[in-house]
């Protein structure tokens, strides 16, 4: 290990692990990073960071190596089709978390899809765009209504086009920048490859569904109605 590069990180010994310290050093020698900045959020199972690359914004989430959700994480991956194989040490799992988020990503993005774009997972870090936005919680909307028409056709390229469902969608982790939706947080995203998954995870995608109808109607009054929404979305209309 380069101990100009360790000296960088020093400030932030004792949050990271060795095996993150390491990861971050290897990124930064690759220059997919110059500096990792200060926390944007700290969570259950990872933190987020300011980083910056050149004149770039970026947000640096990086997956904390000890996590008190090991049971959760596992679920949402052995469920899904891709990551079916995969079993073992708590510190795999967490990996294939981290590399499940960034697929996720990389698939919403080749379907136009609103996703903060991501450079490179290695490991627990995922270094991706900084968003110039808020969380939608966070936001007042000028034009609710068209927010939400913007929100479904989202939804419908999800569902329709990378065949995903989010597993996580919630004020939270919808973003917004420029009065348009960014969809964050897609670790526990779901592929749907055939019908029958869908009827497994259709739990899901209702909960999805249902968070974001709740939302918008007790914030802004639309008076949406869940069924029909979801039946726009899974009818692709
Ligand atoms: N690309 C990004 N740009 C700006 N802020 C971000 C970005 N990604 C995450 N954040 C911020 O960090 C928070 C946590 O990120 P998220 O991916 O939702 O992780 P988790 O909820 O699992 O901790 C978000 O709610 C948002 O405020
Ligand atoms: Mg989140």
């Amino acid at each position: 290990m380069g101990k100009i590069s360790r000296e960088k990180f020093k400030v932030h010994e004792g949050v990271f692990d060795e095996f993150t310290l390491r990861t971050l050093e290897m990124m930064k020698r690759k220059h997919y990073f110059d500096e990792l900045g200060k926390p944007i959020k700290t969570g259950k199972e990872g933190d987020v960071y300011f980083g910056y690359r050149g004149d770039k914004t970026l947000a640096i989430k990086i997956y904390r190596m000890t996590s008190a959700n090991f049971k959760k994480i596992s679920q949402y991956i052995v469920r899904d089709y891709r990551f079916r194989n995969i079993k073992g040490s708590l510190r795999k799992v967490i990996l294939v978390w981290a590399e499940k988020e960034f697929r996720n990503v990389a698939l919403c993005h080749k379907h136009n899809i609103s996703v903060p774009y991501m450079y490179k997972q290695f490991n627990n870090v995922i270094i991706m765009d900084y968003i110039f936005g808020k969380m939608l919680k966070d936001y007042d909307l000028e034009n609710p209504k068209e927010f939400f028409e913007l929100l479904i056709e989202q939804l419908k390229l999800v569902r329709h086009e990378a065949k995903l469902i989010h597993g996580d969608l919630s004020e939270f982790n919808i973003m917004v920048e420029n009065e348009l939706p960014v969809l964050i947080d897609w670790g526990q995203g779901m592929s749907v490859k055939n019908e029958a998954d869908f009827m497994e995870l259709k739990p899901m995608q209702e909960r999805d569904i249902h968070n974001i109808v709740f939302y918008m109607n007790k914030r802004y009054g639309l008076e949406l109605d869940y069924n029909e929404v979801f039946e726009r979305i899974e009818n692709n209309n």
